[in-house]
């Protein structure tokens, strides 16, 4: 690519306000084979609010054919505007004015699933963030808010459903078998949250009535043949509504709220007004089809995307560096949301764990970037771990630090305050200072320093005074735009455990908050780089137990006994710290393990760490306080992602290996309590998707899984039994899965027939064929490449639905490290090959799927040297095509 034609970045010190709004935006799509006609009809404004006396106007536009474009009614000619592949540029404007533009479009040739397109037959949209820029002329950026109405018109036999934002206004029919609807949204919305539907859907109904007593229509639209798979995504819509009116005080305000599912989506759902867009995989469920992890996902989605229609819709992003102000709250939101329906503790550490592993991995790489971005090339490349995850962190804390009361007051006044407004990360803390009188000015470094601190904890007992002191350092490494960063605010939950459990806290010069603190547990505010915080009249030398329910994205280290983890494992009150404890334990035995030079024989001191674990998780499994759910994670080492994003180099082969290892020697020490935990299931109990039967399944499929490694096929065939027997989709997978990664000759031959026999039984539901892809393209035996390259020409596979890539190339290059990194002789740089392959082609056809894929190239600086190398040369082989900006953005700032 010529520097000529390189893309330039944004920047969010640029923002300027719109020259112009649109008061109105009346919208018609006349939809047929060869093409869509768009006429839109702009009714616009000068913005008071714009600075100087502008009389031009920029429209984006891109990929449109135009037809006419008119002032006024009246048609305007070539001279009268400048028009590029981007934009549209009228200028000598008068102060109010109508604009009429008629675009041609082809959905039917869309492959980037952004703008207008179609799947599987079906007419959809999709555009966030700069999706509507596809579809007609108009200001496409979030700032500009309008009151939307679209009348859509198609054949009438092969698109009977046609659904847009809003409320139903008019409907009938027209001459040539043809017939329309009419939609008009009464609430002003970014161009972002436009959504049209045209398709052969069914649906199901049902009603929410508010709590002022609105009856709301609520309906999930879908193919025929999906229509049983609906009803968990509705309960979880219910809960939904219910949830935010009970928690937030947050109503729904138009008389219907609706769903539409599709099979190709490059993300999971959108939250359009009134009209939300799924991914087929965040709304279909049932047993037999869905895991366990599905069914969650739906739920979680559905929520998402309901609550956006306050934190997202009502108020709205000023512009895109703002993406977090949505998502972050959001995904808080959801997350509280699903914490509620279940189990607390547990939802916590799933969040925690994703976070640790692939935010901190992006925090640490070269897409680093902050909550609140200054700078962009492409927006579609910061839907990132970063903006959602880390984003709904500093909500999280923001919590933390006012209290619940405080957090829902600082939410009613944000609401209120910005209903209808386009408004800033700013404007939301600003709320929360506002309401609790705390000044949050440090806070805010939150969102403009990219990276994860690191807290390095240190501590003093002094028997004599009786007071003990925990001083905490903190830094934060550089990131590619800031190198140079000031300390975080940032809250520490501390307890103490004494021998007899956790200890009264007196801190001392702080008064201890009666109202908010159970005395056992406070909250450390950080704000220095080194602080020491003492506490008085304790009796006994404490094991501290910072940094609860992980109350801050932080890296924390402190050097604890293992003794002292031990404690902590069985007695912390704090039930994600008991569970960190059990993981930091692990983690240490790993890392013996991976200083030895051969484990065909092991270290005395590295043995009777293992003896210490396996003591440990002894207790874990036999405590029956504990939660199942919670007992199986204890039990479950930290993930090859986890220990590789610890890593400072990721040796790939050492961490497998010590990996595979110890749970070997787990399986042996454990077995009896394996077996006990198997046997007393009971295989024929009804499925339930409910906190405890994922939690019973989830047990029960550990122990199969440590079983699994024993050397004793009747546990093979115990998996191969399961498979058959099971009457869900989370039990089938356990075992199936099992078979799969197991390197013996039965469970090869069982595997096969497992997965002949599973395709022959799935074929018809693209949702499960997807996962007969990523259970082989998981497979960690030798060979799976050439396997993952069969299985993209299976009939099965479509290379351009974006839950197929997913399935079959994205968990090979991301969940299958030892084959994605192959180094031995044949099979030396084949993974990167690979996938640079894929991102080539798929740059043309689909940019933002290609740039996402490229994820596990763009960590090459975490390799040795070799494999360093062949990752870099991928990219440079990448980077001599003509690059989508989507993908030339990743490409150029890994290399760089
Ligand atoms: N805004 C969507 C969500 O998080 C995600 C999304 C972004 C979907 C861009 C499509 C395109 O809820
Ligand atoms: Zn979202």
């Amino acid at each position: 690519m010529s520097s000529a034609s390189q893309p330039q970045p944004i920047l969010l010190a640029n923002y300027t306000v719109p020259s112009y709004l649109v008061l109105k935006t009346d919208l018609t799509f006349d939809l047929h084979d060869d093409q869509t006609r768009v006429t839109a009809l702009l009714t616009l404004q000068r913005n008071p609010q714009a600075v100087t006396d502008v009389d031009s106007l920029v429209l984006h536009g891109s990929e449109l054919e135009l037809e006419s474009i008119a002032l006024d009614d009246r048609v305007l000619t070539a001279a009268e505007y400048q028009v590029d592949g981007e934009s549209l540029t009228l200028t000598g404007l008068p102060s109010q004015l109508t604009l009429r533009i008629v675009t041609r479009i082809k959905p039917h040739l869309n492959t980037s699933l952004e703008g207008l397109y179609q799947s599987r037959g079906l007419y959809c949209t999709q555009c966030e963030a700069e999706g509507f820029r596809k579809i007609t002329y108009y200001p496409d950026r979030p700032d500009v808010m309008s009151e939307f109405t679209t009348r859509i018109t198609a054949d009438r036999q092969r698109y009977p459903v046609l659904l847009s934002n809003g409320n139903l206004v008019e409907q009938g029919e027209l001459d040539g078998g043809r017939h329309f609807a009419v939609w008009h949204d009464p609430f002003k919305k970014p161009a972002y949250l436009f959504a049209l539907v045209a398709g052969d859907l069914s649906f199901i109904e049902n009603h929410f009535v508010t709590r002022s007593g609105r009856d709301v229509t609520l309906r999930i639209y879908v193919e025929a043949k999906d229509l049983d798979k609906c009803d968990h995504a509705m309960d979880s819509l219910k809960n939904s509504m219910h949830w935010d009116e009970e928690v937030y005080g947050r109503e729904y305000d138009l008389d219907i709220f609706m769903i539409v599912a599709v099979d190709d989506f490059n993300m999971g759902a959108m939250e359009n007004k009134g009209l939300n867009i799924f991914n087929t995989s965040c709304v279909l469920a049932k047993p037999e089809t869905t895991t366990d992890v599905g069914f969650q996902r739906v739920e979680a989605v559905v929520a998402h995307e309901y609550f956006h229609n306050w934190s997202g819709n009502r108020v709205t992003c000023r512009d895109w560096f703002q993406l977090s102000l949505k998502e972050g709250f959001t995904v808080y939101r959801d997350a509280e949301f699903s914490a509620d329906m279940g189990s607390r503790t547990v939802k916590r550490i799933e969040d925690v764990a994703l976070l640790r592993t692939l935010q901190f991995a992006e925090d640490g790489g070269p897409m680093a970037h902050a909550v609140r971005p200054a700078s962009y090339i492409e927006i579609s490349n910061f839907y990132t771990l970063t903006i959602y995850e880390k984003g709904a962190e500093l909500v999280r804390m923001l919590a933390t630090l006012l209290g619940p009361e405080k957090f829902r007051e600082g939410s009613d006044l944000y609401f209120d305050r910005h209903d209808g407004q386009a408004v800033t990360t700013d404007d939301f803390v600003q709320a929360m200072a506002d309401v609790s009188g705390r000044d949050l000015g440090q806070f805010k470094r939150w969102y403009s320093q990219a990276g994860t601190p690191r807290i390095e904890v240190s501590d003093h007992y002094d028997e004599d005074a009786l007071e003990y002191s925990l001083t905490f350092r903190q830094s934060c490494p550089p990131t590619p735009e800031n190198t140079n960063k000031q300390p975080f605010h940032i809250p520490v939950k501390t307890g103490l455990l004494g021998t007899a459990g956790d200890l009264p806290l007196r801190l001392k010069d702080h008064p201890v908050d009666t109202e908010t603190s159970d005395n056992t547990s406070i909250v450390l505010e950080l704000t220095e780089a080194e602080q020491t915080f003492v506490f008085q009249q304790v009796h006994e030398k404490p094991v501290p137990s910072v940094l609860r329910g992980f109350s801050a994205p932080v890296k924390l280290h402190y050097s604890w006994q293992r003794e002292d983890l031990i404690t902590l494992m069985s007695r912390d009150s704090d039930g994600f710290n008991r569970w960190e404890a059990s993981q930091q334990l692990a983690l240490r035995v790993l890392h013996d393990l991976m200083q030895e030079a051969s484990l065909a024989t092991v270290s005395a001191a590295t043995e009777e760490a293992i003896a210490a674990l396996i003591d440990a998780l002894q207790s874990v499994v036999q405590d029956e306080t504990l939660d199942p759910a919670m007992v199986a994670y204890m039990l479950t080492l930290p993930t090859e992602a986890y220990i590789s994003e610890l890593a400072t180099v990721i040796d790939v082969d050492a961490i497998h290996q010590a990996r595979q290892y110890l749970q070997g020697r787990i399986a042996h020490a454990l077995k009896s309590a394996f077996v006990s935990i198997y046997q007393r299931y009971d295989h024929q109990q009804a499925y339930r998707a409910d906190a405890r039967g994922i939690a019973d399944r989830s047990l029960k499929n550990t122990a199969l899984h440590y079983l699994s490694l024993l050397d004793d096929e009747s546990w093979i065939e115990t998996c191969y039994e399961q498979y058959r027997a099971a009457s869900n989709m989370t039990d089938a997978m356990a075992a199936l899965t099992r078979l799969v990664n197991t390197d013996n000759p039965l469970a090869a031959t069982l595997a096969e027939n497992a997965l002949d026999n599973f395709y022959q039984r799935w074929q018809q539901e693209p949702l499960v064929v997807n996962q007969w892809f990523s259970v082989q393209a998981g497979c960690n035996l030798p060979d799976t490449l050439a396997q993952v390259k069969k299985l993209q020409k299976h009939p099965a596979f479509d290379s351009r639905n974006p839950n197929k890539i997913r399935a079959l190339i994205g968990v090979f290059c991301n969940n299958n490290a030892v084959n994605f990194h192959r180094l031995d002789e044949q099979q030396q740089g084949q993974g990167y090959r690979f996938l640079a392959d894929e991102i080539i082609r798929l740059n043309k056809q689909n940019p933002q799927i290609a740039a996402r894929l490229l994820t596990p190239l763009t960590k090459w600086r975490k390799y040795d040297e070799t494999r360093q190398q062949l990752m870099k040369a991928e990219l440079q082989r990448i980077l001599q095509e003509e690059l989508s900006r989507d993908v030339y953005e990743v490409v150029s700032k890994s290399l760089a």
